[in-house]
């Protein structure tokens, strides 16, 4: 019998992002300080697409900060397609990873220009003196880019970020972390500042640049619907640790019922979503 090719036998291809023993204590260790990662352990296959949930102050976002580089681990190990990055700068990571927060205001650049803010973040993880290239093929470009998010920003290259509304400038930050066809895009809360349906539009887009350009991602929502559609596997993060993580078939068949029996959830803190 000749072997199927297609499905990547789990624990066989290299994973693209194995963390292990990840620990971080803020405040300079002080004592009694509780870790704000408390030994996690992480590996993502390429293509997964990971959600993480989790109360306020579990360490959800200070995960995806350990992966990004944004400070130094206390202890633990990085590797991202076989390279270890454990001590790799932030900004050195750039190229490799990219990142989508809840703040509209943080991913793009007001006073510059649509087209300019692509510009850039074609040319993030370049080599430094890659001109800025803004010719009419470009600018095709960056409409075809624009134009699937059926919010009309591909007639305005030429505005200014600033003049765009929240949900525009997320739907803009999203295309702008997958430009460079990061190795790995990480999504904190990226629509919780939006409105339900600019939310879904978002949402919408992100699972369409996700697979059109055959992406990982690990995305932190407090939105159980989103929880239950989105991903292929689903993390629960409490006090720093990792305390469940589901997959393949259970993660497809989950219901709002499951995860609120599952993990004993606080309906109040976690949003059903429109
Ligand atoms: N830069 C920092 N300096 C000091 N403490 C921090 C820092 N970043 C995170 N913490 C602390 O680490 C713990 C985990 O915070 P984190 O932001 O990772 O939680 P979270 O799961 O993302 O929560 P939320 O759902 O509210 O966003 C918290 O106690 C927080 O106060
Ligand atoms: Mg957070």
């Amino acid at each position: 019998m000749v072997a199927e090719v297609s499905e990547p036998v789990t624990g066989g291809a290299a994973p693209l992002l194995a963390a292990a023993g990840l620990r971080k204590t803020f405040g300079g260790g002080l004592p009694g300080a509780r870790p704000a990662l408390d030994g996690v352990d992480l590996t993502l296959a390429r293509g997964d697409f990971v959600v993480i949930i989790g109360s306020n102050g579990a360490g959800k976002s200070t995960l995806l900060n350990s992966i990004a580089g944004s400070f130094l681990l206390d202890a633990g190990r990085i590797t991202l397609a076989g390279q270890d990055i454990t001590r790799l700068a932030g900004h050195r990571r750039a190229g490799l990873i990219t990142r989508v927060f809840q703040d509209p205001m943080i991913g793009t650049a007001a006073e510059m220009t649509i087209e300019e803010n692509l510009a850039l973040a074609e040319r993030r993880g370049a080599r430094r003196g890659l001109r800025m290239n803004l010719n009419a093929a470009r600018r095709d470009v960056y409409r075809e880019l624009l134009k699937p998010l059926a919010l009309g920003l591909e007639d305005r290259l030429t505005a200014q970020v600033a003049l765009l509304s929240g949900g525009q400038r997320q739907a803009l930050s999203l295309i702008m972390a997958v430009m460079s066809k990061p190795q790995l895009l990480l999504l904190d809360e990226h629509t919780a500042a939006l409105d339900p349906r600019t939310a879904g539009l978002v949402m919408e887009a992100t699972e369409r640049v996700v697979r059109e350009n055959k992406l990982t991602a690990l995305m932190v929502t407090h939105n159980m619907r989103q929880a239950i559609e989105t991903g292929n596997r689903l993390i629960m993060m409490d006090a720093g640790r990792i305390r469940d993580d589901i997959g393949g078939a259970e993660k497809t068949s989950l219901t709002a019922a499951d995860l609120v029996e599952k993990f004993k959830i606080d309906n109040d803190r976690m949003l059903l979503g429109a």
